[in-house]
């Protein structure tokens, strides 16, 4: 707290607000006060103008194009990295020593394997249920099966249900993919690391051997660090939402994953490719810029534009550089590239965009990655939210172990009818 405060001038009184100066960003003026004082709320749907926390573990400076996990670049942990090591970063706080890692890992492998219970649990689904309405089922589902670690007042048992949940995430999301075409679901092998383990359960099948594309791994690895944690987003606001009432981790994550699943957030990712196979030719491309930017049409440019990057999303520029890799590698030449990049190219040099600042976003290269490493459209939001999920985790932990933590109880500004009196169902007309 700074010893600045902001005055408010309301129907002739002054009151006067404390100004809260976090280590960056821009200042926030406190206004719990403030109904307190007035009678008055305040109006932010959405939340443009509202922090509704306070949090050590991300940092974005939207205008520049800057994204901090604790403080280390994304840039810099996507280079040197690697996901199980982000995870640490982000539940602990700090890079973890040599040892630190080695027993992590080893925590994290020993639990990848799910209670064989649940496989039973798949087979209610129809086979061609969306692969994220499996994932927010079978994941609110662990808390039927892990009862012993769903006590939230107890610090050992919440990090055994965050190391649960990081372990056994893939496992399900490989297990929701298998379902869904009818192969017979694959163990986690626990000499793999994270990426090439989830591959494998992906894409093994019993009859043949599987050997893991290490160029192919290590890219969805950097895919999952750039996914770990983005602040106070759609899906980790609400994680934090319904973890305030206490609600036990596996509910919350399932929420989580909920909110990831629209169009507006992570499932851009689905809908950009869905964009670009729409779109199919360059030539075709300003047809398509019109109609994102005519007010008349619903359309919009796919990942493209985010409510806090007004510059150049920093993972989107890590992202095209991790499609050309795979691509290269696979030796792969997909067109949809080529549509991708003179889409990008177009639009930033238009007016429209460039005045709403409306860049591309992580979602408008990964799709792309995704599909040329062999995972089906429908899988691509279900990969983001295994990387999300330690960042779920590692902000509901943040907010249980605030002691100064509250249930989240937003107020409104109603405009529906006044009082009055019922009337009898043979007095209407
Ligand atoms: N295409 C065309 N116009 C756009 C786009 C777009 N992708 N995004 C925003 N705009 C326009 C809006 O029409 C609006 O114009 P107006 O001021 O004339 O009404 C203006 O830019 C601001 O847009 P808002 O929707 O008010 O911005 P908001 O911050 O609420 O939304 C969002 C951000 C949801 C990401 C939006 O840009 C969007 O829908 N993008 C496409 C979906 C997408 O890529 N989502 C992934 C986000 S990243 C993630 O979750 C990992």
């Amino acid at each position: 707290m700074s010893d600045e405060k902001g005055s408010l001038g309301l129907g002739g009184k002054t009151i006067e607000l404390p100004v809260m100066q976090g280590s960056m960003g821009p200042e926030v003026l406190d206004i719990r006060s403030l109904y307190g004082e007035t009678g008055m709320f305040t109006f932010d749907p959405g939340f443009t103008s509202t922090a509704s926390c306070e949090s050590k573990i991300t940092f974005i400076d939207g205008d520049a194009g800057v994204l901090l996990y604790r403080g280390y670049p994304i840039e810099q942990l996507a280079e040197h990295g690697d996901f199980l090591e982000t995870c640490y970063l982000l539940l602990y706080g700090e890079l973890p020593t040599p040892a630190q890692k080695a027993d992590f890992d080893y925590r994290i492998t020993r639990h990848t394997m799910v209670h064989e219970q649940m496989a039973r649990f798949f087979q209610g689904f129809r086979r061609d249920a969306h692969p994220m309405a499996v994932m927010v089922a079978s994941v609110g589902a662990l808390s039927a099966f892990y009862h012993d670690s769903t006590n939230i007042a107890d610090p050992t048992q919440r990090m055994i249900a965050s190391t649960r949940m990081i372990a056994k995430i893939p496992t399900l999301a490989a297990m929701a993919y298998k379902y869904s075409i009818g192969h017979p679901f694959v163990y986690p092998k626990n000499d793999l690391d994270y990426a090439s383990n989830f591959l494998r359960m992906t894409f093994a099948v019993p009859c043949e051997d599987y050997k893991v594309n290490q160029i192919v791994s290590r890219a969805l690895d950097r895919i999952f660090i750039l996914h770990a944690d983005h602040e106070q987003n759609a899906s980790t606001s609400t994680v934090r939402l319904a973890g305030s009432s206490g609600a036990n981790p596996f509910a919350c994550i399932a929420a989580g994953i909920a909110s990831l699943w629209g169009p507006a957030h992570g499932g851009a990712n689905e809908a950009v490719l869905k964009m670009l196979e729409e779109i199919g030719t360059v030539d075709r491309i300003p047809h398509f810029i019109a109609r994102a930017k005519d007010k008349n049409d619903p359309f919009r440019l796919m990942g493209f534009g985010h409510r806090v990057y007004k510059n150049y999303d920093p993972r989107a520029k890590l992202m095209q550089q991790t499609t050309r890799e795979v691509l290269r590698e696979l030796g792969l030449k997909d067109p949809l590239l080529e549509v991708a990049l003179e889409l990008e190219r177009i639009a930033l040099h238009d007016d429209y965009f460039i005045e709403k600042k409306l860049y591309p976003n992580i979602d408008f290269y990964s799709g792309i990655t995704l599909k040329a490493m062999g995972f089906p459209t429908t899988t691509f939001t279900v990969l983001f939210a295994i990387a999300r999920t330690v960042g779920w985790i590692a902000q509901w932990k943040e907010m249980i172990e605030d002691p100064g933590s509250k249930i989240g109880r937003p107020r409104q500004l109603y405009t529906g009818a006044t009082r009055r009196d019922y009337t009898p169902i043979n007095k209407r007309s």
